[in-house]
């Protein structure tokens, strides 16, 4: 590992655990082919409590920069000097960028999420009602960019209420009064434009306790990727009006990590593209 600021050896990991299956270094290799960028980005698995060691032992090493995944992202904000407004605001990291004063702590998880809705609902993300599922740290990354999109209303739903209502409050500042509303999931009244899920309901094979009707013509959007992930699959059979999974997120974060390090904003689009054939063809 080098120690050198610039190519040809500089070094980039994501932290997780699990991290085996992480898609970043695939992602990363393509942006660094597309801009000329020679960058070497590997996986580093950390032990459930063993967050700061990992990471400080990457950087004393000479690592660069990292991104941070589950379980890490709260435990990455405490652990660098500087924060973004959005990663403290989301109270989680997810790129770490180091610098001359020290580590800077950034969350891209929610801009990636509105690149990835702009791209796929166009130009009508203004004044659209929206349902979010879910009260934990993945939703509470997402929340402030949502805002920025202008909606009608944000609903904000989850399993157990009160935590939806810590939510809400912690985010009554950046919403303009009467947007963002919190609801029990079996009193939910619609109709939705686009309902997201940020629950971790699918990794266990299920979805929300939601009423099917109230995906009727909405779009759908769950945080999580996988070809065919529960929700995708529960949103289609209600009658969605289209849905995707997080790859697109997951693209667009790490497009923004990407020039948080390097200073190129690499083509997020064709990197997406590839990962959706490959998807096509382990389908066909
Ligand atoms: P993360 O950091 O991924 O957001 P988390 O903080 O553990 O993880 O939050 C998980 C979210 O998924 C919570 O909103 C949780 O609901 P509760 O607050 O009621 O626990 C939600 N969740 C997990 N499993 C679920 C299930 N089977 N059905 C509905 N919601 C579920």
């Amino acid at each position: 590992m080098s120690t050198a600021a610039d190519p040809p050896d500089s070094d980039y990991v994501v932290i997780g655990n699990p991290v085996a299956h992480s898609l970043s270094p695939l992602i990363h290799a393509r942006f660094a082919a597309q801009t000329g960028e020679r960058l070497c980005y590997g996986r580093l698995l950390a032990e459930p409590d063993g967050f700061e060691a990992a990471a400080a032992g990457f950087f004393a090493a000479g690592g660069l920069g990292a991104n941070v995944t589950v379980p890490f992202k709260e435990a990455a904000a405490a652990w660098v000097q500087e924060r973004s407004p959005a990663a403290a605001r989301a109270g989680a990291v997810n790129t770490i960028v180091r610098g001359a004063e020290g580590f800077r702590g950034l969350n891209t998880d929610g801009e990636g999420l509105v690149l990835d809705l702009r791209r796929l609902l166009g130009d009508s993300t203004a004044g659209l009602r929206v349902l979010v599922l879910g009260a934990g740290g993945a939703v509470r990354g997402i929340l402030e960019p949502l805002l920025g999109l202008d909606p009608e209303r944000l609903t904000l739903s989850n399993r157990t209420l009160a935590r939806a209502e810590v939510l809400a409050a912690d985010f009554a500042e950046a919403a303009p009064a009467g947007v963002l509303q919190v609801a029990a999931l079996d009193v939910l009244a619609g109709p939705f434009d686009l309902i997201i899920n940020g629950t971790s309901a699918g990794l266990s094979g299920e979805v929300p306790g939601l009423d099917r009707r109230l995906a009727r013509g909405a779009f759908c959007y769950d945080l999580v990727y996988g070809a065919a992930t529960p929700f995708c699959r529960w949103a289609q059979a209600a009658g969605a009006s289209g849905h995707a999974d997080g790859v697109g997120m997951l693209v667009e974060q790490a497009a923004l990590a990407f020039e948080a390090w390097r200073g190129k904003r690499p083509d997020s689009g064709a990197v997406l593209a590839e990962l959706h054939s490959a998807r096509g063809a382990e389908a066909g």
